[in-house]
């Protein structure tokens, strides 16, 4: 039934039980769709609701319009999604080589960035904040160049607890610090927490950044069986918790780096009640909870922390500038020690960033910049994902997120993506091999692919800003001769 009383658009609705029956193959591909007025009278809606639906589901790229004839769900659209995973249950010293080679390979100008995690310009409020940026120089001349509070202006702190409200945190301006984006806040709050030899639990795979801060303290990782759907295991967590020597454990609670698991509100309230019963901090990074493609924004673990044992980080860098590096950390139990960390290592974050971010929040249009992007992100999502099927080895694997930024794929075992990896390059096209998600250099047969890139149906490879389905059918093609010659991992 539709709920007309519901937040969610009518069409949105109409669109969302399609979606399912076609989930569910009740519709197959090449199936003809109701038409318009039939599913107007059959639901009680109007024409121009039934006709948004199936604008939204061509967008999602589940559907096809064929002149004079109709609706159609179209061609191949099954993808399984890949199984939890099965990390080798030893803590491993960390090595990220590889990771600083895939970095230099996806800075090179003129290479489409299906490997990093980033949106494309076009995408972001660039003139908006820019607008703001001139405006905070010419009424705070002086003030922008001095030393100011240690935490961070307080405007922004003010506005960050605002929003903190929505993932379902009371924190008081004054328990928040401003760091430079959510990598410093997460090497904060793991400075803080641990000292060199620990071990901390994450899930695999995880954020190489993750690896690379871990790498950086001199500490070990526990990598633990991870859901695509809900996130790390608590079973095997709880498991390491009483046998091991765990002095912190990190995770990404929403729309998760690379799975796009998001744990539900249940699983999240039960893992920090288990790293209560330990007292063991818990890392959060929820730099991916604002970009959710349908109902409400996620709750972060944070929300059910009665006791101060999570740190909780996150930053603007997915939803608004990856480039103002503006993040920040709740610490609680370890704000002092966090302070003063961030103090020394760089006194505080510049003050034009902080003002322009604040300022954005206030009335920048924030909303309604991030309705548009999940918006664009869950279309180009399914259009991705629906590429995928067409072109990719047929048991390639996906997930399917419902939020964040990135896919994940698994090919057939011993298929080895660092070849792949090589001869994409040779297109000027990056992707992230599996490999450098885990510090045992596990999931060699897997890719993580950003679907933040402005997505054109006729994708030009000179246009590297954007991607489309020509990106993939090249993909596509080189995996299909890659497994047709045989190319594995011995
Ligand atoms: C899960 C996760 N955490 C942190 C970061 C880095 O965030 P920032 O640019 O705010 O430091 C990224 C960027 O890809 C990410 O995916």
């Amino acid at each position: 039934m539709l709920d007309k009383s519901s937040d969610k658009h009518l069409y949105e609705q109409v669109a969302d039980r399609i979606q399912e029956l076609i989930k569910q193959k009740t519709l197959q591909p090449g199936d003809r769709l109701p038409s318009v007025r039939k599913l107007r009278e059959q639901l009680s809606v109007s024409v121009s609701t039934v006709m948004e639906a199936y604008r939204l589901l061509e967008d999602r790229g589940l559907i096809t319009v064929r002149p004079q004839s109709g609706y159609y769900v179209k061609a191949n659209f099954v993808s399984e999604e890949p199984n939890p995973s099965d990390p080798p249950q030893q803590a491993n010293v960390i090595d990220t080589s590889i990771v600083s080679r895939v970095y230099a390979d996806i800075d090179q100008p003129q290479i489409v960035k299906l490997g990093a995690a980033v949106p494309s310009p076009e995408l972001l409020p660039l003139v908006t904040l820019n607008r703001i940026m001139g405006q905070v120089i010419r009424t705070n001349p002086e003030n922008i160049h001095s030393y100011q509070s240690l935490k961070g202006c307080e405007t922004l702190r003010h506005e960050i607890a605002k929003r903190l409200i929505d993932a379902g945190c009371a924190i008081a301006p004054e328990g928040i610090i401003v760091t430079n984006g959510t990598t410093e806040a997460i090497y904060l709050a793991l400075q803080a927490v641990t000292k060199p030899g620990d071990t901390v639990a994450i899930e695999s795979p995880c954020y190489y950044g993750l690896l690379q801060i871990l790498e950086s303290l001199h500490l070990k990782a526990l990598e633990l069986p991870t859901d695509p759907r809900e996130g790390i295991s608590l079973e095997h967590l709880e498991t390491a918790l009483k046998s091991s020597n765990i002095a912190a454990c990190a995770v990404v609670s929403n729309f998760s780096n690379p799975l796009g698991s998001c744990m539900s509100d249940r699983r999240k309230q039960d893992l920090v009640e288990l790293v209560t019963k330990y007292n063991i901090p818990l890392i959060e990074d929820d730099i991916y909870g604002d970009l959710y493609f349908t109902g409400n924004r996620p709750k972060a673990i944070k929300a059910f922390d009665t006791k101060g044992i999570v740190l909780y980080c996150s930053s603007v860098s997915k939803t608004i500038s990856p480039g103002l590096r503006v993040g920040w950390l709740v610490g609680e139990k370890n704000f002092l020690q966090v302070k003063k960390l961030k103090t020394v290592t760089n006194v505080m974050t510049s003050i034009v960033p902080q003002l322009t971010v604040a300022a954005f929040f206030a009335n920048g249009g924030y909303e309604r910049h991030l309705r548009k992007m999940r918006r664009i992100y869950h279309s180009q999502m399914e259009k991705m994902r629906l590429a995928i099927s067409n072109y990719f080895p047929p048991q390639t694997r996906i997930t399917r997120p419902q939020g964040g930024q990135v896919l994940w794929l698994e090919l057939p075992q011993n298929f080895d993506v660092m070849q792949l990896y090589e001869s994409a390059l040779e297109y000027r096209i990056s992707i992230a091999p599996g490999i450098i998600f885990s510090p045992s250099k596990s999931y060699r047969n897997c890719l993580r692919l950003n679907f933040g890139l402005l997505w054109s149906e006729d994708s030009d490879l000179a246009k590297p800003a954007s991607s489309g389905d020509r990106t993939l059918q090249i993909l596509g093609a080189l995996a299909q001769q890659q497994l047709a010659k045989k190319i594995l991992i011995t």
